[in-house]
């Protein structure tokens, strides 16, 4: 009686996926308003500053979208104020995404409203996880007829904790790394409860246990494995898996010195080969440092060291600009860098000079 006792309350403690797919949905149209929000703020600024480049150059302020970092919120799409879409080379918007709207306005004048997408394919992954697992556990307690691939399930779970912790660091986006919380504490605990469960029915097996269905059982689990990996690897920034971290960051930075008129001084000591989730932090940090300084800084030079800091890195960016007052340095970019360094296990600051302003992040990692 104890497994079922045991089973039943892992069941209980899932929760219901459509539940978690309302909370889910909620929160991530909340992102799209307030991401296309941004974005129109951006937009603004275009306007205000180059009013032909708004008008005839609409790739440029495409480019400029994804170097102030909202390009990876795709689909977007910008109606001009007469309701005609502006082409910002952003294809067709797939099936399943969430919505956000947001009006462009210029001196009280309606320029534009923008629209912007984010992918529903995380939140649909975590609910088709959490109902496998929960359709798993309920046909383990059904059957009671499983010898136990115990080591498999303790696998599986050492890598969804593995993918659970890269999912988080690579992600941008704090909706996003709340998912990757909820996919550690729905799929994670109840494959624990899944091995426990089994592991108690160890205990009492019997001859007659159909080993093809406990081969199936590890098959399904192996599947969600490898669904959560993929997705996790598409969530690299593109210019990272075609150029690699150094051609990626070199590229944004000719962007930036393009679009600010800022010469970008590199000296970029990497180890050899660094994990994708710890390359995606790296660039991810470097490009909004690099956006803020194209942004606020009107700087004339900036440079950007990563070097090695006993076992771990050290980043600094650093400008020559105006600099801030310490009270005003607080953004959604700032605390967004803080945030990968914590969730890395190592720290940043942000140092006023005179003049100029320093980002500077210590990550306690190790390094080859
Ligand atoms: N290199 C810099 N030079 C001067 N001021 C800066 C620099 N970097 C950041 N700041 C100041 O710090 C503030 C916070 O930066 P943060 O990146 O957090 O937000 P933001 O750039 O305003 O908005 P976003 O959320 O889009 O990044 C900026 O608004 C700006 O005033
Ligand atoms: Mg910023």
């Amino acid at each position: 009686m104890i497994p079922l006792v045991v089973g039943a309350s892992a069941v209980g403690s899932l929760g219901s996926p459509a539940v978690y797919y309302l909370q889910k949905r909620h929160e991530m149209v909340s992102t799209a308003r307030g991401e296309a929000a941004r974005v129109a703020v951006i937009l603004q600024d275009v306007v205000l500053q180059r009013p032909l480049f708004w008008r005839y150059d609409t790739s440029k302020i495409a480019e400029r979208l994804t170097s102030e970092g909202v390009g990876q919120h795709r689909p977007l799409i910008v109606l001009d104020a007469r309701g005609v879409r502006i082409p910002l080379g952003s294809d067709a918007p797939p099936e399943g995404v969430l919505w956000g709207k947001s009006e462009v306005y210029v001196a009280g004048k309606h320029q534009a409203t923008v629209w912007i997408g984010v992918s529903t394919q995380p939140l649909l992954l975590g609910t088709l996880t959490l109902g496998a697992v929960s359709a798993l556990l309920s046909t383990l307690l059904g059957g009671l007829l499983y010898l136990i691939p115990t080591r498999a399930i303790a696998a599986a779970e050492r890598r969804i904790s593995a993918l659970v912790a890269q999912l988080s660091l690579t992600l941008q986006e704090e909706e996003r790394g709340r998912i990757a919380r909820d996919l550690h504490d729905g799929a994670g605990q109840a494959l624990t409860a899944a091995r426990l469960h089994l592991a108690s029915l160890r205990k009492g097996a019997s001859a007659g246990l159909s080993v093809e269905r406990l081969a199936a059982v590890a098959g399904h689990i192996d599947e969600a494995m490898e669904e959560i990996r993929r997705s996790t690897a598409a969530l690299r920034p593109p210019a990272l898996a075609e150029l690699g971290l150094r051609g990626a960051l070199e590229r944004h930075g000719e962007a930036v010195a393009a679009a600010a008129g800022i010469e970008v001084c590199w000296s970029l000591e990497l180890p050899t080969s660094l994990e994708a989730h710890l390359e995606t932090a790296l660039y991810r940090i470097i490009q909004e440092a690099l956006t803020n300084v194209a942004r606020h800084a009107r700087a004339s030079r900036v440079s950007v060291v990563i070097r090695r800091e006993g076992r771990g890195l050290q980043l600094i960016v650093e400008d020559d600009g105006r600099g801030v007052n310490p009270g005003q340095a607080r953004g959604g970019g700032l605390a967004s860098i803080e945030e990968r360094a914590r969730l890395l296990g190592g720290k940043a600051s942000f140092l006023v000079g005179s003049p100029g302003f320093r980002v500077e992040v210590e990550l306690p990692m190790e390094v080859e």
